[in-house]
């Protein structure tokens, strides 16, 4: 244990030096609101070095916007990848093994017989198995079994046990079949094919967050020690299972920041941080290790749950990079229910193709929407939410102060001559923004408590429905305390969905951004200029750029192709959740995972390989 209390103290000691430094530069952005064209940095490090930087103006010329080639790329990607994918048995193992340099698991060719039966098109892009499952390859099968065992009984964590092909879920500590209904989840996605598996135990996560971070230095020590490794194993379980206290994991990620930033990761930072700049993928691949700044502006950093600091093998819905959990489906995505399931049919208990709340497109509104409560991360430690990415959000799209943002357009629209105008922030929120929270949640984890939560962000009273989403052509997903259960939902409806996250999910291979959604970056800053792509310059843009459309009808004033644009993004995003997304996708997805995971616990792995 002794091993890991200095890491730890030398992380609040961090944690509180990066405070006092963070608060300063949090003044200093306030204060430089007016004079610099990035008045929303509170992404950006407080490093002294990058602020020459951000003075830079960074305007290049623009011939073309860069958002159509986005599109065309991710489109182009797709499109390859679909066709790319196996055609057969034999092509399929061929795949595999280049790959992964194994055979696949043994009872690959009911699983192909399985996806083939029911239509799956992803063949061969299960790579987020492979490395979900990477570190228990270097671990004896015993010891994963062992540590399987020990799992099931942590806090949290159910057991769905496989016995003579029949599969029950248990809650080990207390012994009765009430479980999470992520257990249960589970539980129903392996059904079709439990009385292929041989007897085995999953621990499932009942909890959204990813549990099991294991600090660096233990990764690597576990590597290379092969003799003293389990006694060293036996003291970090019982560790464990005594519960760590509940600690964040900031300190755990800035322990290894980069204390000198290079001018590649300066650049990036710029270039993450522009007003004009679009990421090509959410930010569930953002590198956190590179940017220790950007902990501070997601909630998932101040986690209260309790992560366990030793490699079990545990099964959860979605994880941070970093994380050494198991991805699953999420039980949101596979279950149906009124508050997460597009077309759902509460009374009849059945799935409408079309929600009975779908609003035709013309008749959506081109305001960006977003609804949700003030969760968002734990408090450990307290006084940082106003940082977190839902209050950051709320705050922003309900900004009236008098700060500018920078918006670029064509104009005349339709033409490709490009200006650069400063718009009152307040006149563009007007214009674009409907965002509010709808349910005060944690308020005692607010600086100032609930009085100021309330006073420093939109409230909606109204409430929201799943269905009252289906007004608005544009959707925002943003992680709550872990990844959002509304995504699939959001992807099945006739809107358009633009997307942050700081998580990564079963699915990560098989959708495109650009294509089935919008990619946002964790400062959302881009989003204005998005808006502005898609349904045009607003009125105020135009008049800062003193626009002679300003003289048209509001109609005439739209890009020839931007709302069509946008169309194509909901309707590729319905087509994605209703060929790839679909609940038998999940279970194949499943079912793969399974055989690996069987694979890798079993006594002898050869044995397990499966050779055509
Ligand atoms: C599976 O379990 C259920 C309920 O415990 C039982 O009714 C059924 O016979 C079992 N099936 C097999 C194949 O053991
Ligand atoms: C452990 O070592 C193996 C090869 O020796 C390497 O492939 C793997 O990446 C290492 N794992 C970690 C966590 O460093
Ligand atoms: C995530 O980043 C890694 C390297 O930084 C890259 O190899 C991988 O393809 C990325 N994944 C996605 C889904 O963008
Ligand atoms: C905003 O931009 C306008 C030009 O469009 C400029 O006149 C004004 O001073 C700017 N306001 C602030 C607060 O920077
Ligand atoms: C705006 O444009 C009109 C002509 O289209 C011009 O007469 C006027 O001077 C311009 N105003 C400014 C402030 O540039």
């Amino acid at each position: 244990m002794h091993e890991i209390m200095p890491g730890r103290k030398r992380g609040i000691f961090f944690v509180v030096a990066v405070c006092a430094v963070f608060m300063q530069a949090g003044l200093w952005a306030g204060r430089k609101q007016t004079q610099n064209n990035f008045p929303d940095n509170t992404l950006v490090s407080s490093s002294k070095e990058l602020i020459p930087f951000m003075k830079l103006d960074a305007r290049p010329k623009i011939k073309e916007h860069p958002i159509p080639h986005l599109m065309a790329e991710a489109e182009n990607n797709f499109r390859k990848l679909l066709s790319r994918q196996s055609k057969t048995l034999e092509e399929a193992v061929r795949e595999y093994r280049r790959r992964y340099r194994r055979d696949p698991p043994r009872g690959f060719d009911h699983w192909w017989q399985f996806v083939k039966d029911n239509d799956v098109l992803m063949i061969d892009e299960y790579d987020a198995i492979a490395e979900d499952l990477a570190p228990f390859w270097e671990l004896p099968a015993d010891e994963v079994r062992r540590r399987a065992d020990v799992a099931g009984s942590l806090p949290s964590i159910d057991l769905v046990r496989v016995r003579n092909g029949n599969a029950t879920a248990v809650n080990v500590r207390t012994g009765s079949t009430e479980v999470s209904a992520r257990a249960r989840g589970f539980l129903s996605m392996i059904e079709k094919f439990q009385d292929r598996l041989p007897d085995v135990d999953f621990p499932i996560n009942s909890m959204a967050e990813g549990r099991i971070l294991v600090p660096w230095e233990q990764r690597m020590k576990l590597n290379e020690s092969g003799k003293s490794f389990h006694s060293r194993i036996l003291v970090h379980i019982l560790t464990a299972i005594q519960g760590v206290s509940p600690h964040n994991s900031v300190g755990l990620y800035t322990s290894f920041r980069a204390s000198s930033t290079t001018q590649r990761q300066t650049n990036q930072l710029l270039a993450q941080t522009h007003e004009f700049s679009f990421p090509e993928s959410v930010s569930g691949n953002y590198s956190f290790c590179e940017n220790p700044w950007a902990h501070y502006n997601q909630g998932h950093f101040f986690s209260d749950w309790r992560t366990v600091s030793v490699l079990f093998p545990v099964f959860s819905p979605a994880k941070a990079s970093g994380y050494l959990d198991i991805r699953i489906p999420s039980h949101y995505y596979y279950a149906q229910t009124r508050r997460y399931t597009y077309g759902w049919d509460p009374v009849n208990l059945e799935l409408k193709p079309t929600d009975h709340m779908e609003t035709a497109w013309e008749q959506k509104s081109d305001k960006i929407f977003w609804r949700g409560a003030s969760t968002g991360g734990g408090s450990s430690p307290p006084g940082f939410s106003a940082n977190y990415q839902r209050h950051r959000f709320v705050r922003m799209a309900s900004d009236d102060s008098t700060s500018n943002r920078t918006v670029v357009f064509a104009d005349p629209p339709g033409s490709n001559n490009y200006v650069y105008v400063q718009v009152p922030t307040s006149a563009l929120n007007e214009e674009m923004m409907d965002v509010a929270f709808v349910k005060v949640v944690d308020s005692f984890n607010y600086p100032g408590g609930i009085g100021a939560l309330i006073r420093d962000h939109r409230f909606d009273d109204g409430g929201v429905n799943l269905g009252d989403h289906w007004r608005h052509k544009y959707l925002v997903d943003v992680d709550g305390m872990g990844y959002s259960g509304r995504f699939f939902s959001f992807l099945e409806s006739d809107s358009a969905v633009m997307k942050a996250t700081v998580y990564r999910e079963f699915f990560e291979e098989w959708i495109q951004p650009w294509l089935h959604y919008i990619p946002l970056s964790p400062s959302y800053q881009e989003i204005y200029n998005i808006h502005s792509f898609f349904s045009g310059a607003t009125r105020s843009a135009l008049a800062a750029a003193n626009s002679t459309a300003l003289r048209l009808p509001p109609v005439k004033r739209r890009p020839v192709d931007g709302d069509r644009r946008l169309r194509r993004i909901a309707r590729a995003g319905k087509q994605w959740k209703r060929t790839l997304g679909r609940r038998v996708d999940m279970e194949a997805y499943v079912y793969r995972l399974v055989l690996e995971y069987v694979r890798v616990s079993s006594e002898d792995r050869e044995e397990w390989n499966f050779v055509l």
